[in-house]
């Protein structure tokens, strides 16, 4: 019997570029894998280091933040603040005993619909060869 791939990656896109940029590659009929949950924030800078650490602890064996290009944040430098925050929840996430490649935040723009297939599919396909998050054992999930 076959075991049912249930590998889980969260997504926190914000508003006003990547979660445009997922509509489009959802009209253009891109292949965005299933197990791939978006959750949308106004900003990338508004995903609190909680809600990760809360994603992995609950058994997500990946998180993705992506948010609009260095420059172009629609709150002038909330994406400047994701990214300093995004290199001190790295080593948090280290520190639960997880790899820090568990966590990706990538800069999409609206009209990178392509751009976000292509890393939503790519970091999947790394999660995958990765293996369950270690944690989600530990769980009831
Ligand atoms: S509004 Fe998109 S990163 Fe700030």
């Amino acid at each position: 019997m076959v075991k049912k791939d249930d590998t889980r990656i969260v997504g926190f896109l914000c508003n006003w570029c990547s979660y445009a940029g997922a509509d489009l590659a959802g009209t253009s009929k891109f292949k965005i894998p299933s197990c791939f949950t978006p959750i949308r924030v106004m900003c990338s800078s508004r995903v609190d280091p909680v809600l990760v650490e809360t994603a992995f602890l609950e058994g997500a064996d990946g998180v993705l933040i992506t948010g609009c290009h260095p420059g172009d944040c629609h709150y002038d430098e909330g994406n400047y603040y994701a990214r300093r925050r995004f290199a001190v929840l790295k080593k948090v996430i280290e520190s639960l005993g997880l790899e820090s490649d568990r966590l990706r935040l990538s800069w999409i723009s609206a009209s990178e619909g392509q751009r976000f297939a292509d890393v939503v599919n790519e970091f999947t396909e790394k999660i995958k060869k990765m293996g369950p998050n270690p944690l989600r054992k530990k769980s009831s999930l």
